[in-house]
């Protein structure tokens, strides 16, 4: 029989203050395991982020990351340059240390994925 790892993590979830959501302003402290996304631990706590395909797809959940490190092991498309511009998709974003992300971010990303001519970008911002 294989063991998971419990490993618990302290994810800090910040909602902008200019957000849509209506936690905007909030500031959420979650314990995010090893295997679990931090997407799907933030919903079971209540806090609900945004989110479409939870597959690394569409990147309606994208967020930053300001500090820590993740990993996305079952995202479908997420490129290197997203990385190394700390952008994250929560919905398969799985912590390998206590992180702080800001969350709604999706419009900067689709320009951000634009620029990058990495999809969707212009194909949503233009659609
Ligand atoms: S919900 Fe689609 S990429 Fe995260």
């Amino acid at each position: 029989m294989t063991q998971s790892s419990n490993e618990m993590w302290t994810v800090t979830i910040v909602v902008p203050e200019g957000s849509s959501l209506d936690e905007a302003g909030e500031t959420y402290d979650l314990e995010v395991g090893t295997d679990e996304t931090i997407l799907a631990t933030a919903r079971s706590a209540g806090v609900w982020l945004p989110a479409d395909c939870q597959q690394g797809w569409c990147t309606t959940c994208a967020a930053r990351l300001v500090d820590g490190d993740v990993v996305h092991p079952n995202a479908r498309r997420y490129y290197d340059e997203d990385d190394e511009a700390g952008y994250i998709l929560p919905c398969t974003a799985k912590p390998r240390t206590d992180t702080t992300i800001v969350v709604d971010q999706h419009d900067d990303f689709l320009e951000f994925r634009a620029a990058n001519d990495r999809p969707p970008g212009n194909s949503k911002l233009n659609g």
